[in-house]
C-alpha cells in the first residue's frame, strides 16, 4: 500500500484536531482509500503547550519552512489562520509542488485568486472543504453532488459564534457579551471575534460559495455585511412575537446575469427549517434547477468537526497522489468572470421588519405609513409595542417585498422629518 505523508502547519484547535484524528484513524482510513497516510511534522511556535494529542517523538518542530521542504510530506495542511504567515507557507508550499488542505476562509476570500493560480501553476491540488460549515462537507457538494445544476440560491447559517449567541440571546434573553466569552472557551470563536460577530467570517465563506457556484467570487469590499454587533434583544423578542426567529444568514442567489452576495440578521419564519438550526450548529440549503432544495446541517465549527472535514480532504488527495493522478483539478472549477456580475445591494428586493421609536403623539404612526406608502413600500403587518418612558413608542412593521433603496430612501426620510427619536432597524426576512 503506498504510504502519503502528512505535514501540519498550526497546532491550534483545528490542527491538534487533525493531528488526533490521522493518528487514531490511519488504519481505518488506510482500509477505506487503499493509502496508508502518515502524519510527518507538524510545525508550530509554541510545541510545548499540551494540546492532548499523543505526537509521536520527532514529529514538533518550530520551524514550519523544514516541513514543507520533507521530501516525505507530499500534503501540507495550513491550519494556522490569517492572511499573514498562513499565506506566504501555502504559497511556499504550492511552489514546492506539495498539495495543501486548508480550513482558511479568509486566505480564500481574500486571495484565493493568487492561491489558485499558483496551485494550477504548479500542477497540484488546494482542498478547503473546511473553510465553510466545518464538519458539513458542503464544498465537495457544490463541485461534486450539484455539480450538474444551476444553483439558484444558497441560503446558509454559517457562523457558530454568531447562531450560539442568536439562540441564547432568544432562549434566555442572555447578554451578548457573557455568551461571546462562552463560545470563545468552547473554541468556536475567530482569534478576533470581530470576524465572527460583525459577519465578515460568514461574508468569507459566503464569497467561497458563491465562486464555487457561480465561478464568480466578489470581493470582500463588494459584499453587503452587516453582523450581530448591534442588535437589540428588543427586535429578537418582537421577532418571536410575530413568529420568526433572527439568524445570521447568508445569501448567495442569482437573478438572471446578476448574482447577490450578502449577510444579513434575518427574520426566518419558526415553520422554515433554517429557524430550528441552533446553538453552534451550521446549516446550508442549496437550491439546484434539478435538484430543487436540499439543505446540509451539521457542526459548523470546533476542533473535532473541523478536523473531520479536513482529513476527508486529505484522504481525496491522497488517493488522487497514490493513483498517480497528474491532472489536479483546479481549487474552484470557473472563475467566469463577465458571465455574471453582483447585484448592487439597493436593487435587491425582499421583505422587512422595520422597528420605529415613534413620537407619542397623534399622527405620527400614520405619517411613517403614508412615507412607506410614497416609496412603493408596502406595509403586511404593524404592531405598536407597551409604551416607555421616554416619550417614544417602538412600532414595528413588517413589510411585503420591497427594493431595499425604497426602503432605505423611505427610512431616511421618516428619520428627517422627526417622528422617530432613534435611527429606524430595518432587518431583512425571508
Ligand atoms: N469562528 C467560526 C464560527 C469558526 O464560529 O463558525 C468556523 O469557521
Amino acid at each position: 500500500m503506498s504510504e502519503i505523508g502528512v505535514g501540519i502547519l498550526g497546532f491550534g484547535t483545528v490542527g491538534a484536531g487533525v493531528a488526533d484524528g490521522l493518528l487514531k484513524h490511519r488504519s481505518v482510513m488506510a482500509a477505506r482509500l487503499g493509502v496508508d497516510i502518515e502524519l510527518k511534522k507538524i510545525a508550530d511556535l509554541d510545541i510545548t503547550t499540551d494540546r492532548g494529542v499523543a505526537v509521536p517523538s520527532g514529529v514538533l518542530t518550530t520551524d514550519a519552512q523544514s516541513v514543507i521542504d520533507d521530501p516525505s510530506v507530499r500534503i501540507v495542511v495550513e491550519t494556522i489562520g490569517g492572511t499573514g504567515v498562513a499565506k506566504q507557507l501555502v504559497l511556499a508550499a504550492l511552489k514546492a509542488k506539495k498539495c495543501v488542505v486548508t480550513a482558511n476562509k479568509k486566505l480564500l476570500a481574500e486571495h484565493g485568486r493568487e492561491i489558485f493560480d499558483t496551485a494550477a501553476e504548479n500542477g497540484v491540488d488546494i482542498y478547503f472543504g473546511a473553510s465553510v460549515g466545518g464538519g458539513i462537507p458542503i464544498i465537495r457538494v457544490l463541485r461534486e453532488g450539484l455539480a450538474g445544476n444551476d444553483i439558484e440560491s444558497i441560503h446558509g447559517i454559517l457562523n457558530g459564534t454568531c447562531n450560539y449567541i442568536l439562540t441564547r440571546m432568544e432562549r434566555e434573553g442572555a447578554p451578548f457579551d457573557e455568551v461571546l466569552k462562552d463560545a470563545q472557551r468552547l473554541g468556536y470563536a475567530e482569534a478576533n471575534p470581530s470576524l465572527d460577530i460583525d459577519g465578515f467570517d460568514t461574508a468569507h465563506k459566503a464569497c467561497i460559495l458563491a465562486a464555487l457556484a457561480y465561478g464568480f467570487q466578489p470581493t470582500m469590499d463588494q459584499v453587503r455585511v452587516e453582523g450581530i454587533r448591534n442588535l437589540n434583544g428588543l427586535d429578537v423578542k418582537y421577532a418571536a412575537d410575530f413568529g420568526y426567529r433572527i439568524k445570521l444568514l447568508a445569501v448567495v442567489a442569482k437573478d438572471g446575469d446578476e448574482v447577490e452576495v450578502g449577510v444579513h440578521p434575518t427574520l426566518i419564519p419558526l415553520s422554515h427549517m433554517l429557524a430550528s438550526v441552533n446553538d453552534a450548529f451550521n446549516a446550508a440549503m442549496v437550491k439546484g434547477d434539478l435538484s430543487d432544495y436540499t439543505m446540509y446541517y451539521g457542526r459548523g465549527a470546533g476542533r473535532a468537526p473541523t478536523a473531520s472535514t479536513v482529513i476527508g480532504d486529505i484522504g481525496d488527495i491522497a488517493r488522487n497522489i497514490a493513483h498517480g493522478e497528474t491532472r489536479y483539478a483546479r481549487g474552484v472549477p470557473a472563475y467566469a468572470e463577465g458571465a455574471v456580475r453582483l447585484k448592487a445591494a439597493g436593487d435587491i428586493v425582499s421583505k422587512f421588519y422595520v422597528r420605529f421609536m415613534v413620537a407619542d403623539k397623534p399622527g405620527a404612526f400614520g405619517a411613517i405609513a403614508s412615507t412607506l406608502g410614497r416609496h412603493g413600500v408596502s406595509i403586511s403587518a404593524a404592531t405598536q409595542k407597551e409604551t416607555n418612558e421616554t416619550g417614544f413608542v417602538p412600532v414595528v412593521a413588517l413589510t411585503h417585498k420591497a427594493r431595499t433603496s425604497d426602503l432605505e430612501e423611505a427610512l431616511a426620510e421618516i428619520k428627517a422629518s422627526g417622528v422617530v427619536g432613534a435611527d429606524p432597524i430595518k432587518l431583512r426576512m425571508i
